[in-house]
């Protein structure tokens, strides 16, 4: 795992930014998996901009989200559709049919989940993983406990999660108990992972990932079993 750290909030997301252009502009198809949350809002600020000073097109990308929260519409503002539309796919020219979010809306999520598995077989595999962390070491929505074996699955979301997660709703009550998830297998597959830690609530977060421990308890501390993970963090002490 390799560890940088930037000087700023807006360092740490054009590093990660230029990272994935990079990749973009060096291959002629590139399949890039995305994060939600305010961490990465920086990181999809530099993305547009890349675009609107045309110095990359997103023609030949393919796009997958690592979350969806259960039970929500896809043009329901707290959805994380919603969130990508407003924050990148609205201002790049990705084309509509290469974005793949897990399906919440679904009678069949079982169905769903394999449907997303298959989708992102078919698409070659990821190459280029950005991810953020929650406070109590998530990754995607893989909470504490879940299996390092599991591929896209639902899980109950922790009262940890949904309180953190608050500020995208009108009431706690209001957050989906459940969420659609790409597992830490299927995140494992991804050949570069990128991920983004800033900020003083994610210093627990940060010393736990530090000491090199590989637990089921901290899903992010899978991330030491894979060959090509860089953490670019900022703010955290
Ligand atoms: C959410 C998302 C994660 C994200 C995490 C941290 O629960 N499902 O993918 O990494 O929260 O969010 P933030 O960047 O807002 O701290």
């Amino acid at each position: 795992m390799k560890w940088i750290e930037t000087a700023s909030y807006e360092e740490m997301s054009k590093m990660a930014a230029d990272l994935f252009i990079n990749h973009i502009k060096n291959n002629s198809k590139s399949v890039i998996g995305l994060a939600t949350g305010g961490t990465p809002e920086g990181f999809y600020k530099e993305l547009v901009k890349s675009y609107t000073s045309r110095k990359v097109s997103y023609a030949r990308t393919v796009s997958f989200n690592l979350d969806e929260y259960v039970g929500v519409t896809a043009e329901s503002e707290a959805s994380y559709h919603h969130y990508m539309k407003k924050r990148l796919f609205n201002y790049i020219d990705i084309k509509r049919e290469n974005i793949y979010l897990p399906n919440g809306d679904t009678p069949n999520l079982e169905k769903a989940a394999r449907e997303y598995e298959r989708q992102i077989e078919e698409s070659g595999g990821i190459d280029i993983q950005l991810l953020g962390i929650g406070t109590n070491g998530h990754i995607g929505f893989n909470e504490p406990g879940s299996s390092f074996e599991n591929t896209t699955h639902v899980v109950e979301l922790t009262a940890s999660t949904r309180e953190a997660n608050k500020v995208y709703f009108e009431r706690l009550e209001d957050v989906p108990k459940h969420a659609i998830t790409m597992g830490i297998k299927t995140i494992m597959q991804s050949k570069k992972i990128i991920l983004l830690l800033s900020g003083a609530s994610k210093r627990e977060a940060y010393d736990r990932l530090r000491t090199g421990e590989v637990t089921e308890q901290f899903p992010a501390s899978a991330l030491h079993l894979h060959s090509d993970v860089t953490v670019i963090y900022t703010g955290v002490k």
